[in-house]
């Protein structure tokens, strides 16, 4: 028996793990990152309008959960994600997250998601749009250290946004490898199974790292970069978790999302606090200047930021009509008078007993 129909204000659009998988195949993977992309895009040209604090991240010795919120004025937005390198031994994975979006002039959730799938999808598109403005003209081999959850979604972004023909993959785990060379075969790329980092970076004008791991390590060292190359660098997202070695930094031209959260999480870390960084809207905007020429090494130390977020929501919410792909969410309590919120319990137990 329904003891309290939802009201009219009670229904909040929930995508699921399967509504967003369908989406995802119903828009296709390279159309999505590129659509996900421009929103990002769009976000970051109007980046001086949206609230910004560095993530609230609640550590552990296993891990991180971290609350990302950020609002444009008119919309409000957060996170919830969490980090755990150790997962995937016991069957579950490094990164889960889900989401939501608000209405700033109410209060009133408007859509609640899986991120997960998302996560991985905004993180490849804002890789990849970075990329299309700080990697060297004409790039079309990219080495991929880490082949985990992040890896093929990565691979995608950068075919469909920069123009990538052919990937390098190494993975201390050579499963892992064999998972994304198996899952990428047919997606038009040339994979490149390696046996070592080293390998990987031969001939690669982008190197994307995205390991897994709670500790300041070294996945790259200076001599395996080479002039002009762009690292994209995912995976050191946290205080004391990295991937570059900090010479390579040193010689770097550094793009950040947002400086004072990247100064805890991100590379940088390993730099002292007023080392010189270029947060990457100003290069969007015009405002600063991105590769200034073609030996030029550039890295976008890449830990996540809320917009992103705030973002991929934004173009979710924008498919959920067309697609219907979407439940309603019995989320918000709706009494028949609003301030009687005790009345509508007493009246469902009423029901109940009846
Ligand atoms: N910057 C962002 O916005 C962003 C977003 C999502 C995830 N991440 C980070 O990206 C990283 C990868 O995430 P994931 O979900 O793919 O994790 P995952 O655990 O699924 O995969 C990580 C892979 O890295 C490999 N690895 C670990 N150490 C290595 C080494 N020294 N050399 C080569 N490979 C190594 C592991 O074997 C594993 O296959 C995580 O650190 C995660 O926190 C960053």
């Amino acid at each position: 028996m329904t003891i309290a129909a939802p009201g009219p204000l009670s229904l909040v659009p929930f995508v699921s793990v399967e509504h967003m998988m369908e989406i995802v195949l119903d828009i296709g993977v390279e159309r999505l990152l590129s659509e996900l992309a421009s929103y990002i895009e769009a976000d970051f040209a109007r980046w001086e309008l949206f609230d910004k604090t560095p993530r609230v991240a609640a550590h552990s010795a296993e891990g991180v959960i971290e609350l990302m919120p950020t609002s444009d004025g008119e919309t409000y937005g957060f996170k919830y994600v969490n980090g755990h390198p150790k997962n995937t031994r016991e069957g579950r994975q490094t990164v889960t997250a889900f989401g939501m979006l608000a209405k700033v002039s109410d209060g009133y959730p408007v859509l609640l998601s899986e991120m997960t799938i998302l996560t991985a999808l905004r993180t490849a598109a804002t890789s990849a749009l970075a990329a299309k403005y700080l990697a060297p003209a004409g790039s079309r081999v990219m080495a991929m250290i880490g082949n985990g959850a992040q890896c093929e979604f990565q691979a995608m972004a950068f075919k469909a946004l920069c123009g990538i023909d052919t990937v390098r993959l190494y993975d201390i785990d050579p499963a892992a490898t064999r998972k994304a060379a198996q899952n990428l075969s047919g997606s038009g790329l040339t994979v490149v199974p390696c046996g070592s980092s080293e390998e990987a970076v031969l001939g690669a004008q982008i190197i994307t790292t995205c390991t897994a791991d709670k500790q300041f390590a070294t996945i790259l060292t200076d001599n395996l970069v080479g002039a002009g190359v762009h690292i994209n660098a995912i995976g050191g997202d946290c205080p004391g978790k990295t991937e570059l070695h900090s010479d390579i930094l040193l010689r770097a031209g550094i793009f950040v999302e947002y400086t004072p959260q990247t100064r805890i999480e991100g590379e940088i870390q390993q730099l002292p606090p007023d080392h010189p960084v270029t947060e990457f809207w100003q290069v969007v905007t015009g405002r600063a200047e991105g590769r200034r020429d073609a030996a030029e090494v550039t890295v976008f130390d890449s830990v996540g930021f809320a917009t992103e977020d705030f973002s991929a929501l934004r173009y979710v919410r924008d498919q959920l009509l067309r697609t219907g792909k979407y439940a309603q969410l019995d989320l918000l309590a709706d009494p028949d008078d609003p301030r009687d919120l005790y009345g509508m319990l007493l009246r469902a137990g009423l029901r109940a007993a009846a």
